[in-house]
């Protein structure tokens, strides 16, 4: 009798138990007002399942203390927190059910699509003037049986100068003096590192052109940059002359500027080939009478060339005795640059959109 009477009734602890429940459902707001909102209210929905139907619930300590409850109360004491926990699940599920519904709904219309709103525009890109360039000096050398190689822009002093037959103190270095890194790089300062590169690689006979970036300690002005683009073509094979550069020079140039175009040579040096001549050609605007293009000159200097020195071949391991060989070297942005009439190269590297999208 005693302990009947310290033991809560179990109408009362069920009371309780629903009174705390209504108490922290009151929290939750009738509708949410956006999809977040609803969210967090089902996860702290989760919570109070947890809380009231859990296995460390009041509830489920309460079922535990059937067994010590007597036989005649028992079946009385059972049906109270059967019905407590019947209703509590009910009035989760009616709540759960009711956010889930709306987390779909309000997850359809957030993704999606008005097909109504205006699209946007897409602005499609095009290739940069100097690409363009490129191309058209590729198209004509590759149809001349010429093969395109890509190479590295930092290079070993070997291969950047005591290769192409400048060794250290050569007074040929400073003219193309470039930019040094502390470990004895240093980012090429002409195209012709690829001579070496390509005849190493494939030996000879070799026909190729190498297009690409190069560095040099130039002040900028109009007709400099300290990074600019050349393309190099070189030609090794057996009894190749003079006469095969002048033929392949002309060949270009008549490709390029047109079948009129003439090309001149004047006697130049460069340490790495013998002889070496400087590449005119006669200005594609004026045709040679003089125009502000060309200068009032009617030339226009398209880039330096010559039979590949001895020492080169032997640097690359191809015998002077066997072959000979010609090599060019172009500049891109002056070749580019008088042909789109530009007055000054560095318009090509100053990423100015309104003057790029002029060569769409
Ligand atoms: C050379 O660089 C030689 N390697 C060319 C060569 C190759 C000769 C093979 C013989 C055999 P040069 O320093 O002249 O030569 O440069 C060639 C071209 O690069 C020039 O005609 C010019 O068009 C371009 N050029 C040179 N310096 C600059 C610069 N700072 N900015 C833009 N273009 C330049």
């Amino acid at each position: 009798m005693t302990e009947e009477t310290n033991q809560e009734r179990p109408e009362n602890a069920s009371d309780r138990i629903r009174k705390a429940f209504a108490v922290e459902l009151d929290r939750f707001s009738d509708s949410p007002g956006s999809l977040k909102e609803a969210e967090k209210e089902l996860r702290e929905l989760q919570e109070v399942r947890i809380k009231f139907l859990g296995k460390k619930s009041e509830l489920a300590t309460q079922k535990k203390m059937i067994g010590s409850i007597e036989p005649k109360l028992r079946r009385d004491f059972a049906l109270v927190f059967q019905s407590l926990e019947q209703d509590l699940t009910r009035t989760l599920n009616d709540k759960e059910q009711r956010l889930k519904t709306f987390i779909l709904r309000a997850g359809i219309e957030r993704d999606a699509i008005d097909v109504t709103i205006p699209g946007r525009r897409p602005r499609p890109g095009h290739l940069h003037p100097i690409t363009l360039m490129r191309q058209r000096i590729e198209d004509i050398f590759v149809s001349l049986g010429y093969t395109v190689e890509d190479d590295r822009e930092i290079e070993t002093d070997f291969y950047n100068f005591d290769a192409l037959n400048i060794p250290e103190g050569h007074p040929a270095r400073d003219p193309q003096d470039t930019f040094y890194t502390t470990d004895g790089f240093a980012l090429r300062s002409q195209t012709s590192t690829v001579q070496i590169h390509a005849m190493q690689r494939r030996g000879a006979p070799v026909r190729m052109i190498a297009p690409g970036r190069v560095f040099r300690r130039d002040t900028p002005d109009p007709t400099h940059n300290p990074m600019f683009y050349q393309v190099e073509g070189l030609c090794v094979d057996r009894g190749i002359t003079m006469a095969h550069l002048k033929g392949t020079l002309d060949e270009f140039v008549h490709r390029l500027f047109g079948s009129t175009t003439k090309t001149r040579f004047r006697p130049s040096y460069f340490p790495f080939t013998e002889p070496s001549a400087e590449v005119d050609y006669s200005c594609f605007k004026c045709g040679g009478a003089g125009c502000r293009i060309c200068k009032w000159s009617g030339w226009i200097e398209l880039g330096g060339s010559g039979m590949v020195h001895p020492n080169v071949l032997r640097a690359a391991n191809v015998d002077p005795e066997e072959f000979t060989g010609f090599a060019f070297g172009l500049g891109i942005d002056r070749t580019g640059a008088r042909i789109y009439e530009l007055d000054d190269i560095r318009l090509l590297f100053e990423n100015d959109i309104r003057f790029l999208e002029q060569f769409k």
